[in-house]
């Protein structure tokens, strides 16, 4: 199984960031120096994906012009002999006609921005990043579920064990055989009261979909909190062929929620050479004061 396209759903409002997030889209908040969607390219980029498909929506045209050529910039920096930051500034570029963007008009959930990039897509499996779910891991999250997904096939998504109490904070499984790496697929449900949760494994924003996920979309079934959900056309499709959770190698931050979005600002600053010793001696400082 090849997965060269992936989709990455942006279109999103961000209120949860609201004033920072007035005139930026929440996808270009950075964690230290990089944008949280760059994060998630270079995770699918690493992956081997080829074709990156954004779903944007009103407000989102810096997300456009930060996978682009800037030329003022890019002209200023050679000009200065920057050719590190000038380097840096490339590296972001996909290459011609590997990005598409198409707009979801009305926010009507995750599972309709998907369907949107029905068309850019085709009939072939398709991974899904979701750039709020930072995961910092060896091997990028998205590698580990091709490289797995190539001995399963079928529908994969990664998963993690939460506190039963946030059952309905994520897309939860209903888990049939169990090896402790790959769980298999028996039911889906989304956001469930931590009574009614058939498991605490829950899914984190990254997928690899079969393309019969549209046809479900397309229904415009309307679940959780009114919208069209991908976990309900997931759920679809279980039974149609082999569908995992994988339990992915790495830690996961919720850079959608303030805090985890600051958990992920020390984690990858920490991990920097050029900000290790400066961060921690602070860090050190403050905690003793505490
Ligand atoms: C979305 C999905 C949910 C998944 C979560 C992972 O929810 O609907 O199934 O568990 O992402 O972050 P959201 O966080 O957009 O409410």
């Amino acid at each position: 199984m090849r997965v060269r396209k992936a989709v990455f759903p942006v279109g999103g409002l961000g209120t949860r960031f609201l004033p920072a997030t007035k005139a930026l889209p929440k996808e270009m908040l950075p964690i230290v120096d990089k944008p949280l969607i760059q994060y998630a390219v270079e995770e699918a980029h690493a992956a081997g994906i080829e074709e990156f498909i954004f779903v944007t929506g009103r407000g989102k045209t810096a997300i456009e012009d930060h996978f682009d050529y800037s030329y003022e910039l890019e002209d200023l920096l050679s000009s200065r002999n920057k050719i590190e930051a000038l380097e840096a500034l490339r590296a972001v570029v996909p290459g011609a006609g590997q990005v598409a963007y198409t707009r979801q008009q009305e926010p009507l959930g995750l599972g309709h921005a998907v369907w949107c990039a029905r068309n850019l897509v085709g009939d072939e499996p398709f991974a899904v990043l979701l750039a709020d779910d930072l995961i910092m891991s060896e091997k990028p999250c998205l590698q580990q579920m091709v490289e797995a997904a190539g001995e399963t096939g079928g529908n994969m998504v990664a998963v993690m064990d939460v506190p039963r109490e946030h059952t309905s904070r994520y897309g939860i499984l209903d888990v049939g055989s169990d090896d402790g790496r790959l769980a298999e697929v028996r039911g889906l449900v989304e956001k469930p009261e931590p009574a009614a949760a058939p498991s605490t494994l829950s899914v984190i924003g990254r997928y690899i979909l079969t393309p019969e996920v549209f046809d479900h979309l397309g229904k415009k079934h309307l679940g959780a909190g009114g919208e069209i959900q991908l976990t309900d056309a997931m759920a679809k499709m279980v039974g149609s062929g082999p569908f995992h959770g994988l339990r992915f190698e790495g830690t996961r931050f919720d850079c959608g929620d303030k805090l985890g979005f600051l958990q992920a600002t020390i984690a990858f600053g920490m991990a920097r050479d050029d900000l290790r010793t400066g961060l921690g001696d602070y860090l050190s400082k403050i905690v003793k004061d505490l």
